[in-house]
């Protein structure tokens, strides 16, 4: 998604400005730009289509200097990826970077161009930048012009603005889409997201909803929606954790599957006992909560999805709640009946998805019992919008596929379903099986890491093929439907999944020998149901893949390759097969020599609707 910088500085700001670019990449994008206001008082400005490197090509011919400047990173919305479409937007002397989609651009650029206004762009974004030309033409200030636009704007915005009038000040706002401030010593930045600036500050003021910031030299304004100058904390970032480095990995996404052992470890942190799960695992708020619970509701997108589709087989398993899973767009849209007594849980790495938000928002006005969210950024709007909060400790995902998020999402929703189970009757003695499998996780990830080569060798069998299979059953489907997403998202080769007993209502009807099915096939009850599916995969000529342990009574033979993976506690065969599946769509990903951390078309941090 598009992703912004800015800065107002006493020294150059290019090349910062180009960094925060660098370490926004991961978010997804198609063309990048910058605005520099140069010691001549002139802005100068520098897009391209492409990549940051594009950009740097462009800059690299033809310079461009200044204390103040803004940049961003496109994702296109309205209008195709160009040079022209790309931000900044200019109108006179005034640039403009936006992330969000204003939904009313049409009668505001019909508006405009009745007042003369000229478009360069076919974007939504460049109404914006005109209407604040237009009022600061009629006699405000960049700050009041910029309050009065927002005013006029339907849908969702985080904006940068500068103007060659002001050199000393940067504007901000934001609804509906991240933006944060970064402080510095007499420097101060904004950013999409705070790793775009970490190499300049750890100190950050996140805005709330409706905020306009004024940045000058002398300090930080900022006002609510309703022009009263408030106070926002200013938030200290810890850990030094530096996103640019892949280290000795080829790509990102590489490099989160092999941390995984390690950030299942700090998510587990502090968090498990010898025997239960702590009581201050979900903090002193949950305790009071978790005990009126009757009904759990999920929400999330994408992979974040798949984890709550795990998580309601444990929940009612476990702890016998009843539970419904549903993305954040569908859900949003539709009128729900909300049981009284119901947790609204929502999952997301980013925190941010627009979704996801727009759905905890709503459920606020429908009489849930509280929120909580499972998340893996601090801060985030999630975080700070619900009631509850369990993070991941993943560290930052670079990756535009997911990986190290979800199985930490795994993770925190087990304590999650543990600790509401032992409030509804689980046994102390299944709990403290439970919590022994969680120790042994770590190790168990390391060795399921360590199929690598095996799976390599696997994924030659997929590198030709144009669509694949997999299968699942139980707490596996969701697994299975999180392979099939890995190998699309990353390789662009049609995945579907299916429970496994859904076969012979459609999919069959598809499998014949060029069509390879992926089994996830662990030791459980469902077993002996799933291998009789596989013979009707068999008998019709298709080519099977069957991640399972020794114990699962599988041998490879014509047509059927087992992929044998160490022995494991069955509550944790999801989390811990996952592994697989990822190093499986990494490696088919690489045969075909895809863009593996920045696939086409997509996003990391997905803000608009
Ligand atoms: C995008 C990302 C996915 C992610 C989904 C939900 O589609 O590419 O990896 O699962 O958004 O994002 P969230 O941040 O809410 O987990």
């Amino acid at each position: 998604m598009c992703g912004i910088v800015g800065a107002l500085a006493q020294r150059n700001v290019s090349e910062i400005l180009l960094e925060g670019l660098r370490r926004l990449e991961y978010r997804g994008y198609d063309s990048a730009g910058v605005c520099l206001l140069d010691s001549d008082g002139q802005l100068q400005l520098r897009k391209s289509r492409g990549k940051v490197a594009d950009l740097e090509a462009r800059l690299a011919g033809s310079p461009a200097a200044g204390r103040l400047g803004i940049a961003h990173t496109r994702w296109a919305t309205h209008g195709a990826p160009s040079d022209d479409n790309s931000h900044p937007h200019m109108s006179g002397d005034i640039a403009l970077v936006h992330n969000g989609i204003i939904e009313n651009y049409r009668a505001l650029r019909t508006q405009l161009e009745e007042q003369g206004y000229q478009f360069a762009s076919d974007t939504d974004t460049e109404v914006v930048v005109h209407l604040i030309h237009s009022l600061v033409a009629g006699g405000r200030n960049l700050q009041a012009a910029v309050t009065a636009a927002t005013q006029q704007l339907d849908g969702a915005y985080a904006l940068g603005v500068i103007s060659a009038a002001e050199p000393d000040t940067l504007i901000c706002a934001r609804s509906g889409s991240p933006l944060v401030i970064g402080i510095g010593i007499e420097e101060n930045f904004i950013a999409s997201d705070p790793l775009a600036l970490r190499q300049v500050t750890d100190r950050f003021i996140y805005l709330e909803e409706g905020d306009i910031a004024e940045i000058t030299t002398g300090g930080i304004a900022v006002r609510d929606r309703s022009g009263e100058e408030v106070s926002r904390p200013v938030k200290k970032l810890n850990g030094s954790y530096d996103a640019a480095d892949k280290g000795r990995y080829r790509h990102y996404m590489q490099k989160e599957i092999f941390e995984q052992p390690q950030v299942v470890e700090a998510t587990l942190a502090g968090r498990i006992g010898d025997k239960s799960v702590l009581a201050q695992a979900l903090g002193a708020r949950a305790n009071e909560i978790l005990p009126e619970v009757q009904q759990v509701q999920i929400v999330a997108c994408g992979t974040s999805y798949h984890a709550g589709l795990v998580a309601r087989y444990w929940l009612e398993d476990w702890a016998g709640v009843p539970c419904s899973v549903e993305v954040a767009s569908e859900i949003r849209y539709r009128k729900a009946a909300v049981r009284p007594g119901t947790l609204f849980v929502t999952i997301s790495q980013s925190g941010e998805t627009a979704d996801t938000l727009a759905a905890l928002r709503q459920a606020k006005e429908l009489g849930y019992l509280a929120s909580l969210t499972i998340c893996n950024v601090p801060n985030s709007s999630l975080v700070r919008e619900s009631e509850l909060s369990l993070m991941t400790e993943a560290g930052p995902e670079i990756g535009v596929a997911s990986t190290k998020a979800f199985t930490t999402q795994l993770v925190a929703l087990q304590l999650f379903c543990i600790a509401l189970a032992r409030i509804n009757g689980l046994p102390a003695a299944r709990e403290a099986e439970l919590v022994d499998a969680l120790h042994k996780l770590p190790d168990l990830m390391e060795q399921f890491t360590g199929l690598d080569s095996r799976v390599q060798v696997t994924s030659e069998a997929f590198a030709e093929k144009i669509h694949t299979l997999f299968l699942g059953r139980g707490v596996e489907y969701p697994i299975a439907l999180e392979g099939a997403l890995k190998l699309k998202e990353i390789s662009y080769i049609h995945a579907e999944a299916y429970p496994a007993g859904e076969l012979k209502h459609g999919p069959l009807a598809l499998v014949d020998g060029d069509m390879p099915v992926v089994v996830v096939a662990p030791n459980d009850e469902l077993l002996g149901k799933l291998k009789s599916n596989l013979q009707e995969v068999r008998a019709r000529g298709g080519e099977l893949f069957v991640f399972a342990s020794p114990e699962a009574g599988f041998e490879s033979e014509s047509g059927l390759t087992v992929i044998e993976v160490p022995d494991a506690p069955e509550s944790l065969a999801p989390i811990l097969y996952t592994v697989p599946l990822q190093l499986l769509s990494y490696h088919v990903a690489l045969l075909k020599g895809t863009d593996v951390d920045q696939p086409r078309n997509l996003a990391k941090s997905v803000t608009v609707e």
